[in-house]
């Protein structure tokens, strides 16, 4: 099939890849290639909103300390003062393209507050910013004449020439495998939550970014820094559906079983310490008392300010029958966020030329042990912007090295193989972790990697490609976690000196 040729190339449909795209319409050609349909993402399914110094009682330098806070002293300094500089105007650019977010009755934006914030500095549209922000970006792209979407288009390997990214290979539904050249190549492909069992991400976050740039060697860090988040519905029929954080930051309350408001017994900072702090009480909490949860109570709060404040989770509870104006919500952690990722600059470069990463799937530096909450979807926006201004475009010939595309194998083995990795990360490579745990990890998901290849090749099917992608990033996080001998932020092990 002949090969697509465009200035730049975009692999990925979340606030990062449909910024970039954008952004990078004014100088040339775009083509964006995404493997479902365009809004599913993990941009699409976030709460809690976008972190911004825009109130006169803030300041970026205020911000700046939290987010270094909250990173546990690994963050990269230049790249948050950046970041937290720009976000102001990321958040007019979005209001420029339509974007609506609460507002104070006097017209000013209304901000909320999360976990490791000390001043209310979180701009959101209610409890579904992200659904609001998707649905702005994706009217903007779709109107734009420079800028063609494939759906369904999964990318099964990174193009190159000479250690230089040209573009991507890409199995299209419907069209079959295309080869797509580009002088910029855009990875915005999210996060790998799907290596864990319980996660809130989209089913769609399996690592491919991280598979991909593997493959073309480009540097890959900080992976043993999983974010989980502290406040996901623990229910059988909605397992893992997050309680965003805004709810404590609207002054809910951790409680135990028997009522005790336990974060006094953690952190004077209780329910709005930062994450990796709240996660590991609730772990410590629920072993202390031997429950399977702890619980959420937000019913100090009328019945129509909740609905107002949180519709989504008020209208999800309500299915399963929980009047969370009168009960306490059963919750627990669960896989959250990626803060590690490939490694860029602060103009979104990875270490292969042509090759620019942003949002979850990239290392930008900014989340260093631990992300602070409502800074993701700002990261996106930000460094995918620079990214967009910084990379080149222009004519590229559309010769590549020879590729090795991925094998598939039968879907039954996949699924097998995915059920069997995802039960060893959450028994191992959670939220506390042991030198044990991590070694039988490794063991496991080298034979996992050694039962994919010994099966036959299938068809071609997302679900084994997926699978496999996962595991290579899997790998990176339990050889992260082994190599980190010190428990900061979102490490820990017990093994490791106190
Ligand atoms: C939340 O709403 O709690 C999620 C926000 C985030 O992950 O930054």
């Amino acid at each position: 099939m002949e090969p697509q040729i465009s200035d730049f190339l975009v692999v990925g449909s979340g606030l990062a890849g449909l910024t970039f795209a954008l952004r990078a319409a004014n100088r040339g050609d775009v083509i964006v290639l995404t493997k479902a349909e365009i809004q599913e993402s993990n941009t699409n399914w976030a709460q809690g909103g976008i972190a911004a110094a825009v109130s006169d009682a803030d300041s970026w330098e205020l911000h700046e300390e939290d987010t270094l806070i909250a990173g546990a002293g690994l963050c990269d300094r230049e790249a948050v003062r950046f970041l937290v500089k720009e976000a102001p105007a990321a958040i007019e650019w979005l209001i420029s393209l339509g974007a609506r977010f609460d507002k104070e009755s006097d017209g000013d934006l209304a901000l909320g507050r999360e976990g490791g914030h000390n001043r209310n500095r979180i701009v959101h549209f209610q409890d579904r910013t992200g659904w609001e922000v998707e649905r702005a970006m994706i009217a903007a792209v779709r109107s734009h004449p420079r800028i063609q979407i494939y759906e369904h288009a999964f990318v099964t390997s990174l193009l190159t020439k000479d250690g230089t990214c040209v573009g991507a290979s890409a199995r299209i539904e419907g069209l079959g495998q295309r080869k797509f050249f580009a002088r910029s190549t855009m990875l915005a492909t999210g996060g790998c939550g799907k290596m864990y069992q319980h996660s809130t991400n989209p089913s769609v976050a399996t690592g491919d970014g991280i598979a991909l740039s593997l493959q073309v060697g480009a540097r890959v860090e900080n992976m043993e820094f999983m974010q989980f988040h502290p406040t996901t519905l623990y229910h059988p029929q909605m397992r893992s559906f997050l309680i965003s954080e805004a709810v404590r930051g609207a002054g809910g309350t951790l409680r135990n079983h028997l009522g005790r408001r336990f974060m006094y017994d953690y952190d004077p900072r209780l329910e709005l310490a930062p994450r990796d702090v709240v996660a590991r009480s609730i772990e410590a909490e629920m072993k202390k008392l031997e429950t399977w949860c702890v619980y959420l109570d937000i019913s100090h709060k009328p019945a129509a300010d909740i609905q107002h404040e949180f519709p989504t989770i008020w209208e999800r509870l309500r299915t399963i029958d929980l009047e969370i104006e009168k009960e306490w919500i059963p919750v627990v952690p669960a896989q959250h966020y990626s803060c590690g990722g490939v490694v860029t600059d602060l103009r979104g470069q990875t270490s292969i030329p042509g090759l620019f990463a942003a949002g979850e799937v990239s290392c930008t530096g900014v989340h260093g042990a631990n992300r602070l909450a409502s800074n993701s979807l700002l990261e996106a926006l930000v460094f995918s912007s620079t990214a967009a201004d910084a990379s080149e475009c222009g004519e590229v010939e559309p010769v590549c090295d020879p590729i090795a595309e991925p094998k598939s194998i039968a879907e039954s083995d996949s699924i097998r193989i995915r059920r069997s990795m995802q039960k060893t990360m959450t028994n191992e490579v959670g939220i506390v972790r042991t030198n044990d745990g991590l070694a039988k990890a490794d063991r496991q998901l080298v034979q996992l990697l050694e039962d994919y290849d010994s099966h036959a090749p299938s068809p071609f099917s997302t679900h084994p490609l997926e699978t496999h992608n996962l595991l290579l990033a899997a790998q990176t996080v339990v050889r992260g976690a082994a190599r980190r001998k010190v428990n900061i932020g979102l490490h820990f092990n017990s093994d490791n000196p106190a």
